[in-house]
């Protein structure tokens, strides 16, 4: 019989953590209810000390969904736990994750601390911590480059101090696969009591690692393991948690089961980029948009005599449904609603009536609309609640000519013209939005991009833009490249302009 293998999603606490892929509290929920279709166990909805956004997201992601167990971060300190459990106040099954950093790094220059004296805060946390719950997870933070015998005393004390589960994080993504694995084995070996809790993997890809570590963790003994969709999360990212549940359902000899339900990958997988503003990588496994392409002529050949000759994976399998990824402006509104439920979104009839006509106007300047469109139409209703709005932009630009622009704003419904030249026709236009708001900005970062391919297709800008020492992330989707960049401008001033 396969042993059960809990997945702990983090994709809205570590992954929400990424500079510019925030998310409020109503798209928040939205991933929640796609990871408990999904059929994850665990989510870690928010570090509710950290941010009023963050406690209220845990309550209402708590109120929200049913069957996963909602988990809420602290450090080891009684006042994040008190506020952990006040947030976690409506969750059917809850847990508290506390921990504190178990590396000398951590003792001496974080903590200006002793190996004893962090044990006893971990004890304290943990025991804190039972207090307002049954389920409490302890991180032993940067247990990667923790010493595996002070690591080991560290993971007796809180098992034997209440932890259900105890998290062994590489939080740098420092180490080796066969490294990660002989930690886990020697926890397993020499902690009494070792198995009153499950052991749970946390790995960082700083060195394109964390997948291969995690399934090293597991094949040694943890039970649990910690991810997110996509892979998303601080710097190089965590380990994604579609490369895993896929790679335990391939390796049958592995002899590990998940619960998740694998055909909904695929929409989820684009849900979370779309809401994020965070691409997929084009290669990324699982659910990169070339993961299922073969463009050799051999590999073509192959797959079409027998899938298998060159495929590991049936695409179906992951929720890629070849024939009804494209919608045109020939499809009805039943087609647009089917293809949002794929993609892990369901609206109310006044929504869908709204998306369908925004649809059927991109189909209009667009010949085939795919999931990133589909997805942009849904998200652009959200990026329109701020309080400045682009009414109109026209611009000349060309060879031989200085290119100008001219926009006009609303801010809070009140109408603002201005016309400007700049060195190119985005520069023009951002420097007519410039003199509506007055106020200094530098644009630190200005990425673009086509969604697919085409040169019909819609362009995606990522802005970052720096005000008074903070920088703010804005981004605008449209078919007209220079509008998309202004649409970024404006979606990272309205962050600041309130
Ligand atoms: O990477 C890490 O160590 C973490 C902990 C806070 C669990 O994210
Ligand atoms: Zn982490």
């Amino acid at each position: 019989m396969s042993d059960r293998l809990y997945v702990f999603d983090t994709t809205l606490r570590d992954g929400e953590q990424v500079p510019g892929c925030q998310l409020n509290t109503i798209e928040k929920i939205e991933v929640a209810k796609a990871l408990e279709e999904l059929g994850v166990d665990v989510i870690e909805a928010g570090f509710p000390i950290s941010s009023p956004g963050d406690f209220n997201s845990v309550i209402e992601i708590s109120k929200a969904v049913t069957w996963p167990t909602i988990c809420a971060l602290t450090r080891a300190v009684e006042k994040d736990i008190e506020v952990a459990a006040d947030a976690l106040r409506f969750a059917k099954h809850k847990r508290i994750h506390t921990g504190i950093g178990t590396s000398d790094y951590h003792i001496k220059h974080k903590f200006n601390s002793t190996r004893e004296e962090i044990i006893e805060r971990a004890v304290a946390a943990v025991k804190y911590a039972r207090r307002f719950v049954d389920d409490v997870e302890f991180y032993a933070e940067d247990a990667g480059r923790s010493d595996n015998e002070y690591l080991a005393r560290v993971v007796e004390a809180v098992i034997k101090a209440g932890a259900t589960v105890v998290n062994i994080p590489d939080t740098t993504g420092y180490c080796l696969p066969e490294e990660y694995g002989r930690k886990i084995k020697y926890l397993m070996e020499n902690v009494n009591g070792v198995h009153n809790a499950i052991l749970s993997t946390h790995c960082h890809n700083d060195l394109g690692m964390a997948t291969a570590n995690t399934i090293a963790g597991v094949m040694n003994g943890a039970r649990q393991v910690e991810v997110t969709i996509n892979g998303i999360g601080e710097r190089a990212g965590n380990t994604s948690l579609e490369e895993v549940a896929m790679i335990l359902k391939s390796h049958k000899d592995i002899g590990i089961d998940t619960n998740i339900n694998t055909k909904k990958i695929y929409g989820i997988s684009r849900m979370v980029s779309s809401l994020m503003n965070m691409p997929v990588q084009p290669n990324k496994a699982i659910v990169g948009r070339n993961a299922f392409a073969h463009s050799s002529g051999i590999h073509q050949d192959g797959v079409l005599k027998n899938r298998e000759s060159y495929e590991i994976i049936d695409p179906v399998d992951v929720g890629v449904d070849e024939n009804s990824i494209v919608l045109t402006a020939r499809s009805g509104r039943a087609a647009l609603k089917h293809r949002l439920e794929v993609l892990g979104v369901t609206l109310d009839k006044e929504k869908l009536d709204q998306a369908y006509e925004d649809f059927l106007k991109l189909a209009d300047k667009k010949k085939d609309i795919n999931d990133d469109d589909v997805l942009m139409l849904v998200g652009k209703e959200r990026k329109e609640n701020g309080r400045i709005k682009l009414e109109y932009l026209q611009v000349s630009s060309g060879v031989g000519i200085k290119p100008v622009a001219s926009v006009c704003l609303t801010i809070a419904g009140e109408p603002f013209e201005a016309a400007s030249s700049g060195n190119g026709p985005v520069d023009a236009a951002i420097n007519a939005v410039k003199q509506i708001i007055r106020r200094q900005t530098t644009v630190k970062e200005f990425l673009i991009q086509a969604i697919t391919k085409g040169s019909d297709d819609v362009g995606k800008v990522h802005m970052q833009v720096e005000y008074e020492g903070s920088v703010y992330y804005g981004f605008g989707a449209n078919t007209d490249i220079i509008a998309a960049s202004v649409e970024a401008y404006i979606d990272a001033i309205n962050k600041f302009v309130i």
